[in-house]
């Protein structure tokens, strides 16, 4: 696991990204798609744009379903993920003299079809969001099934695919980035390091 780390904070530092894969091992993956809240629609809304002071629904920009999560009531499986990016933080304040205090996390579903336009996660008015992690969790996902996060780099586009197990690490205020629509569902675990303590978000 230190290796998979080492290469996150290498890629940080060189090149503001880093690609991880099995960063959870396929029977991880399975165990998080199994937990009951995972599956319960009753516990996603629809995602909105901005941050909690003012959410905007705009279906022309995001189409994906939230679910937050509680560190302290997460279910082991998830827990298991948490714990790594408990560990990550830590690893990546004393690599890289970053001083990361907490992470947010949520689950997102993305429907067949939707899409997440082009974006910065860092908010104007709120810039404690620092890095961004996405784990995904699709199995047997094909390049044919879309969905790609296409990451705008100074060199050109470039397109990662949702592959279950895969961890995407990127700098909140610099990397634009976009999810395209796919033909299948597509679902992640997607969160972001703050440099300061999180809000308990709710539903
Ligand atoms: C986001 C986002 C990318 C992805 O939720 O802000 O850009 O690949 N997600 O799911
Ligand atoms: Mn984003």
């Amino acid at each position: 696991m230190n290796a998979d780390f080492e290469v996150i904070a290498d890629g940080l530092a060189e090149q503001g990204y880093a690609v991880v894969d099995q960063f959870l091992s396929q029977h991880e993956v399975e165990a998080i798609l199994q937990v009951k809240e995972f599956n319960d629609n009753r516990l996603f809304k629809k995602a909105g744009i901005g941050n909690s002071q003012s959410v905007q629904i705009q279906e022309g920009i995001r189409g994906d379903y939230i679910q937050w999560l509680d560190k302290s009531t997460a279910k082991t499986p998830i827990k298991v993920y948490l714990d790594k990016l408990d560990a990550l933080t830590r690893f990546l304040n004393q690599a890289l003299f970053l001083s990361l205090k907490d992470f947010e996390v949520h689950i997102a579903r993305y429907p067949v079809g939707t899409f997440y336009k082009r974006h910065l996660d860092q908010f104007k008015q709120d810039d404690h969001r620092k890095l961004s992690v996405i784990c995904y969790l699709n199995t047997n996902w094909k390049e044919e099934h879309g969905g790609q996060l296409r990451m705008y780099l100074p060199e050109g586009p470039k397109d990662i695919y949702p592959l279950a197990g895969r961890l995407v690490c990127f700098r909140s205020d610099q990397l634009e980035h976009e999810v395209l629509p796919a033909i299948r569902e597509r679902v992640s675990i997607t969160g972001w390091m703050l440099d300061k303590i999180g809000e308990l978000k709710h539903l």
